[in-house]
């Protein structure tokens, strides 16, 4: 093997030093200085001379953090210095009394004795929700990390710690002990917590109940590759051994640690006395949710190291450091009842009826369930004994059913076969999660939604007719289904708030306009599920008229160009509720009305005619397009030749379009094709082949 050259060595040392100084200023700093394309051109640059030259990849490369192969075990670590735990204070009072203790005990040490109401200074820092660590470093190397355990014994698990970007593998500067112990908490990040959950929901398995939980998980992985992956971050709040080093104060303890390259919290403050303790502590309390990562509390700390030698330990806590903790996020009650509600777009949706229970700051009674699939997971039964999370603004959560306290008289859940509100069928297409009411046009949970739909300027295009408007409409129950639009008066619109005369004239004008419409636009606004522009024009066309679609099979359905099993599902469905036909027959009793459409069996405008579309279009998706002029009579074809009637071009089309023009071949704009298919007449005059 050839020896490395002089050059690539220190090539390689300084893109160390830069990728180490860049992760600093990223991961602990959060104050990133280059962008991430450079971060990743460096790391890139890195990996390459590494791969061509191995023996100089060392343990403190900053390549090595995406974890190593598994372990069998962790071995057990002793903590030559007790990683112990602190004394919670749960109310004002009691953080008034852990006050008054320290400037007790402390007496004559303090200026002007206790008595003369001498104020302690105090560290204030977050309670990081995760797991407590131990990380040593000897001549500034990260040679072990290890778990808190009991306390006393904890688990090696060096590998894993590693592969966390906010540890330092190597100390920065030089001013460092010779033997450090850094302690800190490694927790999950709320986002990283969000994904890895989504990640699990999505392939069916367990997800974690919050993000201590996902925090430790990953930790206890025996393939460091795992908690590589899992976006942890580690935060420190103090040291076990520091051998040589003499700081006066718990802040220049962090603020050193700081600069040696570690994480330290953004929220420390330093406080005079109780009263400041308790305005940071509410500061913080209004801060937490939004906060990226969870908290449960906040410690308090005396500042200075030589009262908290003179204070000591009692038992297992420090006497001068106390966790004044938040309310809970987390409780424990008994499912009622299992409900069931209707989404605006008709989506059902479980909701869990709880025996009500205090948690997060407030009274919950209700906690959504999302979907059966949700119940199926949590094997949920109604008398269940669960776990109630409900953290910030998030709606409450049933995190995890207590099996083992099930009652013996709890009850399945299972969804029902009608809508609770209205009565229609409840459906639930194959492949999907949510259960739908297929009450669309009458369902009282669905008629502002479908209302709106229904007047929307590409479906009826009722002018004038805004959402607002819908709201206070039916707010007065003078509309329930889009039938009654064409029912309404013009003194009651006139009555209605910021409506004079004139504009109720105008909005019924525009009501009874609204009548004279297309087939297509018809079907479109009957708001069936996936029946979006493009699939109702198709539908029209291969129709010919209403009545033939409402009485079509889900296989007749199905022979249309561009309708699978799922819409035809949809269509069926939606059709089969007695209440939607009898909407429908009212709407034409009231004089909405179309010209039926030449079915495409008898269309031959594109007979004969080849078509390429290129680029995207707004409209429609490329299959709905070439559904249509198939539906048409046209060939369609993939590449632009002699043969060629007519190119249809959306947004950003490339060559083919460029071919095209080479060739003289017409080209129709996104607007061109849309009239095409609204008249069935081919007008290639108009065409935009010089654009
Ligand atoms: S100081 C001897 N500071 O809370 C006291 N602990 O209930 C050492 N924790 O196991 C702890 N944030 O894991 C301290 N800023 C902070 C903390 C913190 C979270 C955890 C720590 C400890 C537990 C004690």
């Amino acid at each position: 093997m050839n020896p490395v050259s002089a050059d690539v060595r220190q090539e390689v040392q300084a893109l160390r030093e830069q990728i180490h100084e860049h992760n600093y200023r990223y991961y602990v700093l959060d104050d990133p200085t280059v962008p991430d394309a450079e971060y990743d051109r460096l790391m890139n640059r890195l990996r390459e001379l590494e791969a061509s030259h191995p023996e100089l990849v060392t343990p403190d490369s900053p390549t090595q953090r995406v974890g190593s192969r598994p372990q069998a075990t962790f071995a057990e670590v002793r903590h030559e210095v007790p990683m112990l735990s602190l004394d919670n204070a749960f109310t004002e009072d009691e953080l008034r009394d852990f006050d008054r203790r320290v400037r007790e005990r402390l007496g004559d040490l303090l200026p002007g004795g206790d008595l003369f109401g001498a104020e302690i200074e105090y560290s204030c820092e977050p309670k990081l929700d995760g797991i407590a660590i131990s990380l040593l470093y000897e001549n500034g190397q990260l040679v072990r990390g290890a778990t808190r355990g009991d306390g006393y014994t904890g688990e090696d698990i060096t590998e894993n710690v590693r592969t966390i970007p906010s540890i330092p593998l190597t100390l920065r500067g030089s001013e460092w002990p010779s033997v450090l112990e850094v302690r800190g908490e490694i927790y999950m990040p709320k986002a990283s917590f969000e994904k890895l959950n989504e990640t699990a929901r999505a392939r069916g398995e367990k997800t974690f109940v919050n993000p201590r939980n996902a925090a430790a998980g990953s930790l206890r992985q025996l393939d460091s590759r795992i908690t590589a992956s899992r976006g942890l971050q580690m935060c420190c709040y103090g040291v076990g051994r520091m051998d040589g080093v003499e700081f006066k104060r718990h802040t220049d303890v962090l603020e050193a640690l700081n600069q040696w390259g570690f994480r330290v919290s953004r929220e420390l403050q330093v406080a005079k006395g109780v009263e400041e303790c308790l305005a940071y502590y509410h500061t913080m309390a209004e801060k937490r949710d939004s906060l990226s990562y969870d908290i449960d509390g906040i410690v308090f700390k005396v500042n200075d190291l030589g009262l908290q030698r003179e204070l000591g330990f009692v038992s297992r806590a420090p006497r001068w450091a106390i966790a004044h903790k938040f309310p809970a996020q987390e409780e424990m009650t008994q499912v009622l009842d299992v409900e069931f509600q209707v989404g605006r777009t008709g989506a059902i949706t479980p909701v869990a009826r709880l025996q009500p229970v205090f948690v997060g700051g407030v009274t919950v009674s209700n906690a959504t369930l999302h979907n059966m699939d949700e119940v199926a997971r949590l094997d949920l039964h109604i008398g269940d004994w669960v776990i109630i999370r409900r953290a910030g603004d998030v709606i409450p959560q049933v995190v995890r059913v207590m099996s083992e306290r099930r009652p013996k008289e709890a009850r399945a859940v299972s969804l029902p076969s009608q809508c609770p509100v209205c009565g229609a069928d409840v459906m639930q297409a194959e492949g999907e999660v949510v259960a739908r009411c297929s009450g669309g046009l009458f369902c009282a949970a669905q008629q502002k939604e479908a209302i709106k739909h229904f007047a929307s300027r590409r479906a009826m295009d009722i002018e004038g007719l805004g959402d607002k408007l819908v709201d206070a409409l039916v707010e007065k129950g003078w509309v329930k289904k889009v039938s009654d639009l064409y029912r309404l008066t013009e003194d009651q619109v006139a009555s209605l708030e910021r409506m004079g005369r004139k504009s109720a004239q105008n909005l019924l004008k525009a009501i009874n306009k609204s009548k004279d419409t297309e087939l297509q636009r018809f079907i479109y606004a009957l708001g069936i599920r996936e029946v979006g522009e493009a699939t109702a024009r198709t539908l029209a066309n291969h129709f010919g008229e209403l009545e033939a679609l409402m009485e079509a099979s889900e296989e007749a359905l199905q022979q249309v160009a561009d309708v699978g099993p799922v819409v035809a599902n949809h269509i069926h469905a939606f059709f089969a509720q007695a209440h939607n036909r009898e909407t429908i027959a009212e709407l034409r009793e009231l004089g909405v009305q179309w010209k039926n459409v030449e079915t495409s069996a008898q269309s031959d405008v594109l007979a004969g005619k080849t078509v390429v579309i290129t680029g995207t279009l707004a409209s429609m998706s490329r299959d709905q397009a070439k559904a249509a002029l198939l539906a048409m009579g046209a060939k369609v074809s993939g590449s632009v030749s002699g043969k060629t009637s007519f190119v249809v071009a959306g947004e950003n089309a490339g060559s083919k379009l460029t071919n095209a023009q080479a060739l003289g071949i017409p080209v129709l704009n996104e607007e061109a094709f849309e009239q095409l298919l609204a008249t069935g007449t081919l007008d290639l005059g108009t065409s935009d082949s010089q654009a």
